[in-house]
């Protein structure tokens, strides 16, 4: 389990890396230290807002921790106005993130929107463990999908690497295949030992679906709406296999199989 420490953080950077989403960099060695992909921290958001905000942790590099997030209410629309010096409250790491099986050799990552936030983190770690990774993401339109960069040092401005395969999928077919992220997953499956997704509990319902995942390893990253973070309120609990399990400590991250899609209050 990872020690979770709550601090004051600085922001390093905050940029809208594209249309109503912002990247910000935050001082946080001790979370930098112990979080693992798909792991979250929760935000302080304001004085009108109790209840924190979750947010994965999109990059994780020496002493800080990046976060990217869209703006969807109240909460976020607060986050979006801070600048470079100011400081967040923040805890974490939280949660269960992510497994990739030692054996292991091809990975493919499915992003539906800002689905992508937790699967940088998995897609960098998965790269420097010599895994192959393909990432197709999903949008509504082209000006909704993060960039991809040869160039590392573009990282400050909310850019993809391109150490990884990315293909881009777009509802309105202003960018890459015109569709849902979804529909391109049947045709990448060749090899793939592992799937490992991120993005609204629809496309999870699609993919439950789907007789070609039936006997892959396919995890998912629930972002339902949380109170506590911690364990304690049971406002994230939902319906597996395995009984009623709180996504915030059980998860996020979750077999896709071990869920019972249809009688969880999604
Ligand atoms: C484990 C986890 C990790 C997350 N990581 C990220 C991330 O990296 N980047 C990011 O942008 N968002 C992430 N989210 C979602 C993020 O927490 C919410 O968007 C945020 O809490 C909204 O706060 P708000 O005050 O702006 O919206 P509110 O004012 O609380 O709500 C505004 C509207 O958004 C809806 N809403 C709020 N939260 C969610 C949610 N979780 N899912 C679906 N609809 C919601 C509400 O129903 C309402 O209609 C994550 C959620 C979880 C549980
Ligand atoms: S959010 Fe409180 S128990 Fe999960």
């Amino acid at each position: 389990m990872s020690k979770i420490t709550q601090l004051k953080s600085p922001i390093i950077s905050a940029v809208e890396a594209i249309k109503d989403t912002y990247l910000f960099r935050l001082e946080a060695p001790e979370i930098a230290r112990e979080a693992k992909p798909g792991q979250f921290v929760m935000v302080r958001v304001g004085k009108e807002t109790i209840l924190p905000r979750p947010f994965s942790v999109h990059a994780a590099n020496g002493r800080e921790i990046s976060l990217l997030f869209s703006v969807v209410g109240k909460g976020t629309a607060w986050l979006a106005q801070k600048k470079k010096g100011e400081t967040l409250d923040i805890f974490g790491p939280l949660g269960n993130g992510f497994t990739i099986n030692p054996d292991s050799k091809n990975l493919l990552l499915v992003a539906g929107g800002i689905g992508i936030a937790p699967l940088r983190f998995l897609a960098e770690a998965a790269c420097a463990d010599g895994k192959q990774v393909t990432i197709i993401m999903g949008a509504q339109s082209g000006e909704c999908l993060l960039p991809v960069t040869p160039s590392q040092s573009l990282y400050d401005k909310g850019m993809l690497p391109a150490d990884f395969q990315c293909v881009n999928s777009t509802e309105d077919g202003s960018e890459g295949f015109k569709g849902l992220a979804t529909q391109l997953i049947p045709h990448y499956l060749e090899n793939i030992d592992q799937l490992f997704a991120c993005g609204p509990v629809q496309m999870y319902k699609t993919m439950a679906k789907m007789p070609e995942l039936k006997d892959k390893d396919v995890q998912v990253s629930l972002e339902i709406m949380m109170g506590c973070g911690m364990g304690v309120c049971y406002g994230c609990a939902i319906r597996t296999k395995k009984g009623l399990q709180q996504v915030c400590k059980d998860g996020p991250v979750f077999g896709m199989s071990n869920v019972e899609w249809e009688s969880s209050p999604f």
